[in-house]
């Protein structure tokens, strides 16, 4: 007996089919097991999503080249069961200590993962900037055109601001810093000195471009991982949409306490989706996060920013829908799929999203 003539088989499948569907843009039954991934008008945007659903929703780890190899719905679930588990899980305590939650950590970092990513980064950073179609786009969902990956709009970064307390004479560490245009936004804003890095070279080469107008701005290419700063070197640290990217977050939080100064106060936004916690006692005092600001930082003040953060990518869904026009008379059909393509699926699931600034003890 073979594999697909299984339960197993059929449960994966059952899974599995109904995400090609959606993702394909066909019905449930156009998808049958000799469907091909490719040949029905999958492209490598879509086998993106594709890996990741498969990760968040039946917890295995399925490299990208693993479709391309196996692009029929029948050996792509026959590759799935064989798969390793995606996710490791953490346990989460209370401040009191009493209740848990669990967190399943989403594989973001492995290398597979964690290559594909950059790249699609590189990609991003090496075009976004010159479309105008693109600069509307950043208009009319933060506000502002700041060549914007990640989330945050202006009221979020000038709460998180107000929340830190930074000024002239300080000097802020933006991490994960993109374009720099926030960096730049949060120099004038504070007065305050910033170094942006990110792991963007492409990203970087445009920021360094900004610094030599204002020394109050410096940038650099660097891991979040690696930081190799002097110790003390920083009064703030803030992070946007960004740590996700660090395998540890004890580890990061640690060299943020090296490179900073005795009083160093750090703000951090990121999301939470939902499908990966229990969510009916979900608590962002119980985060992985929050245990240890506490631990190490003496505690935390938080911003819910759940509610915006699934109008935020509704509202991409929407302004990019009406650009898409613009978008391919310039030729950026590929950077329209890129941000469709995840505004679409985030816009899909429920999220939280919370805003943490480190309190000193
Ligand atoms: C979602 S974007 C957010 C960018 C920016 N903070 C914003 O709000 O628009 C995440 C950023 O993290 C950067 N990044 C990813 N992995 C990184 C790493 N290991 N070290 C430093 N930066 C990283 C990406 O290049 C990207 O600029």
């Amino acid at each position: 007996m073979t594999a697909s003539t299984t339960d197993e088989y059929q449960r994966a499948a059952g899974a599995i089919a109904p995400i090609w569907a959606e993702l394909l843009n066909t019905g449930d039954d156009r998808i049958t097991p000799s469907t091909d991934f490719f040949a029905a008008g999958g492209h490598s945007l879509t086998a993106m999503l594709l890996v990741t659903r498969v990760a968040t929703d039946l917890g295995k780890s399925v490299p990208l080249f693993a479709l391309v190899e196996n692009p029929t719905l029948a050996a792509f679930v026959e590759y799935v069961l064989r798969a390793e588990d995606a996710t490791a899980v953490v346990e989460e305590r209370a401040p009191d200590g009493s209740t848990t939650q669990t967190e399943r950590l989403l594989g973001y970092n492995e290398p597979t993962r964690r290559e594909n990513r950059n790249q699609r980064f590189e990609y991003y950073y090496a075009n976004a900037i010159s479309s105008a179609a693109h600069a509307e786009f950043c208009e009319q969902v933060y506000g502002r055109n700041l060549g914007q990956h990640g989330m945050a709009d202006f009221g979020q970064i000038d709460r998180m601001l107000e929340l830190l307390g930074a000024k002239e004479g300080d000097t802020i560490l933006d991490l994960g810093c993109g374009y720099g245009l926030i960096s730049q936004y949060i120099a004038e804003k504070t007065g305050a000195n910033v170094v942006g890095v990110d792991l963007s070279a492409s990203a970087i080469a445009y920021a360094q471009g900004l610094a030599e107008s204002d020394d109050r701005l410096s940038f650099q290419v660097q891991d979040a991982n690696d930081l190799t700063f002097p110790a003390g070197t920083f009064t703030h640290i803030v992070s946007i949409d960004t740590i996700y990217y660090a395998p540890s977050l004890r580890d990061l939080l640690r060299r943020f306490q090296e490179i900073g100064t005795a009083d160093l106060r750090v703000g951090i936004v990121r999301t939470f989706p939902i499908r990966t916690f229990t969510a009916d006692t979900w608590s962002p005092d119980r985060t992985e996060l929050a245990t240890l600001l506490r631990e190490l930082f003496g505690g935390y003040d938080t911003v819910d920013l759940s509610r915006e953060e699934n109008a935020h990518w509704k509202k991409k869904v929407e302004v990019l829908d009406s650009l898409r026009g613009r978008f391919a008379a310039e030729g950026n059909e590929e950077l329209f799929e890129f941000r469709y393509a995840e505004a679409a699926y985030e816009a899909g699931i429920e999220q939280y999203r919370y805003m943490f600034v480190s309190r000193t003890a």
